[in-house]
């Protein structure tokens, strides 16, 4: 049986508006990025949405054969809306756009508000937010990769830095 990890798991959850194309995106690209560096006992990623129209939908198409195109996985993810219970059981709570994280800390506990941030925060690009792919075409969804890809490079690098300095789990 395998021994339970030294270090209690950092959990990251990924949020948009449906749940269906932007997160679901940011969750595939953190997982493969935890898994290629070795990382699951330290590290676990899940997604939701702020809105409720999409729940028990498989991502959009468009953003899981793009990401299929890079080498990530997101065809066993089914869409869910943030709980309340979500506040205390996630490390890092990061939003995807401004109104995502608006309706965020509007519901969030005041002593759980320092775990919300937008996840481009984590980012070097001159973006600040991954924009809505829904109604766009193709290269929406293409932008939203790199960006995300982007970002949770910066974030395995601060979640690394903080709660693992002595490279706890790396390969
Ligand atoms: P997401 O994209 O927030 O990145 O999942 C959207 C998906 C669905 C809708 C809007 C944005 N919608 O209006 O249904």
């Amino acid at each position: 049986m395998a021994s339970p990890p030294a270090t209690p798991a950092i959990r990251v959850l990924m949020v948009c508006l449906g749940n269906i194309c932007r997160s679901p995106t940011a969750h595939g690209v953190m997982e493969k990025l935890i898994q290629d560096n070795g990382l699951e006992a330290h590290i676990t990623v899940d997604s939701a949405g702020t809105g409720n129209w999409h729940i028990g939908e498989r991502p959009d198409g468009r953003a899981t054969q793009a990401a299929a195109r890079r080498g990530y996985d997101l065809s066993g993810q089914l869409a869910r809306q943030v709980d309340n219970s979500d506040f205390a059981r996630f490390h890092y709570i990061l939003a995807m756009d401004r109104q995502n994280l608006k309706d965020l800390r509007a519901r969030c506990p005041a002593n759980h508000q320092s775990r919300l941030h937008l996840l481009l925060d984590y980012g070097d690009t001159e973006h600040d937010v991954v924009p809505d792919p829904y109604y766009s075409g193709a290269q929406g969804f293409e932008l939203v990769l790199d960006l995300v890809e982007e970002a949770c490079a910066g974030l395995l690098h601060a979640i690394q830095r903080e709660h693992f300095p002595t490279g706890a789990g790396a390969r």
